[in-house]
C-alpha cells in the first residue's frame, strides 16, 4: 500500500530515527541505492529483506529517466500488495535519490501512497561533529562545491561534494573564512576525519562536507558574555556562608550532604 522514504542518518546505525528502524523491521522489501545505506539498513533487516536496484553513474538525462523507471517498476508492485521502503543517507528529502523515485512513482504509478520519515542530515549533524554551535539569529547557507568550487557570500556555509578539498579551501581562505572539513562523518566502520588542514584530504572522497565561517560572524549569545563572577550564584551564596561561619551558624546554610542551600 505504502513506500516509504527512510533516512537513516549520516551512517552510524544507531542514528536512525525509532520510527525509521520499526518501518525497516516491518517492510516485505527493503531498498537500497547503494552500498554505504545497504550496510546501514542490514543492521535492522535480514539479507533477504533487501532489494537491490540498479543505477548507472552518468549525468545523462534520458539514461537516469530510464533508470527510475525501472526502479519504479520493480518497486510498485511491492508497495502496492504491501510495504516497502527506500532508504538513503541522513533525510531522504534534503540532496537525496528519493526525490528522483517520488516523481517517478507519482507520474507512472500515482496508485502507491508515499510517506517520508525524516533522517538525521549531514546538514545539521556536522555541527556536532565539529563542535560549533549555530547561535539563534544566525544565517546559514547551504551550497555544493563540487571539482573545487568554494562559494562564497553569507557569513556562514555548509558545503556539500567538497570533492577537490585544497581547491575549495584555496578559494574560501582568500574570501575571509574559517574553514572545517569533515569526512565519513558518524559512520561506522569507516575513517573518519574532522580538520581544518586541506592536505589531510587531498584524495578525493564524495562523502566530504565543509563548514566556512566568516570572523566575528553574528551576534554573541546573551550567555556568552557573564561579568567576574565564578559560581553560578554569583558568589553570593559563597559569601553568605563565610559570613555564617565565621558567626558560628554555618550548618544553617549546609543540607543533609553537607552541600550549601539557598536560603
Ligand atoms: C547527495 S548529498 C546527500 C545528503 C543526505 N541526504 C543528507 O541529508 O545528509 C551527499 C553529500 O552529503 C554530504 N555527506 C553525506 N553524508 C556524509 C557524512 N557521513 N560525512 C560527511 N559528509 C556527508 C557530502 O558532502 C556528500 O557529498
Amino acid at each position: 500500500m505504502t513506500l516509504y522514504g527512510v533516512g537513516l542518518g549520516p551512517g552510524d546505525a544507531g542514528l536512525i530515527t525509532v520510527r525509521g528502524r520499526e518501518i525497516l523491521e516491518s517492510a516485505d522489501v527493503v531498498y537500497t541505492p547503494g552500498r554505504l545505506s545497504r550496510a546501514v539498513a542490514g543492521e535492522y533487516v535480514d539479507e533477504d529483506q533487501l532489494g537491490d536496484l540498479d543505477f548507472p553513474m552518468t549525468r545523462d538525462e534520458e539514461k537516469l529517466r530510464r533508470a527510475w523507471k525501472a526502479a519504479a517498476a520493480e518497486i510498485a508492485p511491492t508497495a502496492k500488495g504491501g510495504t516497502a521502503a527506500f532508504v538513503t543517507l541522513g533525510d531522504p528529502n534534503v540532496y537525496s535519490t528519493f526525490g528522483h523515485l517520488c516523481r517517478t512513482l507519482d507520474r507512472f504509478h500515482p496508485e502507491v501512497d508515499l510517506e517520508v520519515i525524516p533522517g538525521v542530515s549531514t546538514v545539521t549533524a556536522f555541527a556536532t561533529a565539529f563542535d560549533v554551535e549555530i547561535t539563534a539569529g544566525s544565517e546559514l547557507v547551504l551550497r555544493e562545491a563540487d571539482g573545487g568550487a568554494a562559494p562564497v557570500g553569507p557569513d556562514r556555509l555548509v558545503l556539500f561534494k567538497v570533492t577537490d578539498v585544497p581547491a575549495t579551501h584555496e578559494g574560501l581562505i582568500e574570501a575571509g573564512y574559517e574553514v572545517t572539513y569533515g569526512r565519513r562523518l558518524f559512520m561506522e566502520g569507516q575513517e573518519t576525519v574532522v580538520t581544518d588542514d586541506p592536505s589531510e584530504l587531498a584524495e578525493r572522497d564524495y562523502y566530504t562536507v565543509a563548514y566556512a565561517e566568516k570572523p566575528d560572524a553574528g551576534e554573541e549569545p546573551a550567555t556568552a558574555a557573564f561579568g567576574e563572577e565564578t559560581t553560578a550564584d554569583g558568589g553570593q551564596i559563597a559569601e553568605q556562608l563565610a559570613a555564617a561561619e565565621s558567626a558560628g551558624d554555618g550548618e544553617a546554610y549546609r543540607d543533609a550532604d553537607g552541600d550549601t542551600t539557598e536560603q
